[in-house]
């Protein structure tokens, strides 16, 4: 197996663990025939030399991955790049950081104490973006964070590895849209966001996407175990654009959603 797909093997195998209901619902839509394939995956970090996106990128780049688009979320003072592979079956990635300058004063100290935290040598390991959290955090710390940022507190929670897989429903055989498959799935009883409608995106802009509400698990932090939001497990329709390719990018609106639906189901969300 190439480092590439053990890779992408470990990621997975790491991210059913945090989110259980990804592996009932890949059950569930393989049962129905489907051979899932995956639209993208998306990694979270810091935007701090350390850890920056250009030092998570690393081992996808050396695997052929090429940087594709930039993205910026000012309102979630989040900078993202996409990458695609040349082989156009390799999922895509989705590396976003938080900017931590443009964060308040407390929220950089508790990033820039995690970071002290960081063993020497893990950036340079090929399994860095699946090596979970190197730091140890206290629940007020998280909670902490979580009262500003969503996406510090998930990332300072659970360090790095998949923050969610996201699966191709325009490459699915069993239904045509992305409203057949949420109907699907919430007839078996899961719970999807509906925070800005169940669907953010659109045919006209080029991709629509919907995504599961994040299970909660147990956490060990350094004074005891919490029950937290993990990630959720997201679906994806591309679709055709005017010039009749299938659409390839994020839509900017679309992933401001989805960074928000990390809440856990009785949450208040923080917009
Ligand atoms: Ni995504």
């Amino acid at each position: 197996m190439s480092v590439i797909a053990e890779l992408f093997e470990l990621l997975w195998v790491d991210y059913t663990a945090m989110t259980p209901q990804a592996e009932r619902v890949s059950a569930l839509l393989q049962a129905r025939g489907e051979r899932l394939i995956n639209d993208h995956i998306a990694l979270r970090t810091f935007a701090h030399d350390s850890v920056d996106i250009e030092v998570l990128d690393r081992v996808f780049v050396d695997a052929g991955y090429e940087p594709i688009e930039s993205y910026e979320f000012k309102d979630k003072k989040l900078v993202a790049c996409h990458y695609e592979h040349e082989r156009p079956e390799m999922p895509k990635v989705f590396i976003s950081a938080l900017l931590l300058d443009e964060c308040s004063p407390q929220l950089r100290d508790t990033a820039h104490n995690l970071l002290k935290q960081l063993p020497a040598g893990l950036q340079a390991d090929w399994r860095f973006p699946c090596s979970g959290r190197p730091w140890s955090l206290e629940y007020a710390s998280y909670q902490d964070l979580l009262a500003e940022s969503q996406y510090a507190a998930w990332l300072a929670a659970f360090g790095f590895r998949a923050n969610h897989f996201t699966v191709a429903v325009h490459e699915m055989k069993t239904v045509s849209s992305l409203a057949q498959l949420n109907d699907v799935l919430l007839a078996e009883g899961f719970v999807l966001n509906a925070q800005g409608g169940l669907i953010k995106g659109s045919p006209e802009v080029g991709l629509e996407q919907s995504s599961t509400m994040a299970d909660d698990v147990e956490v060990e932090f350094a004074d005891g175990r919490f029950s937290i939001p993990s990630c959720y497990y997201e679906f994806a329709f591309r679709h055709r654009l005017a010039d009749g390719e299938l659409y390839q990018g994020f839509v900017a609106d679309s992933a401001r959603h989805l960074f928000e639906s990390t809440a856990g189901r009785g949450e208040a969300k923080s917009s």
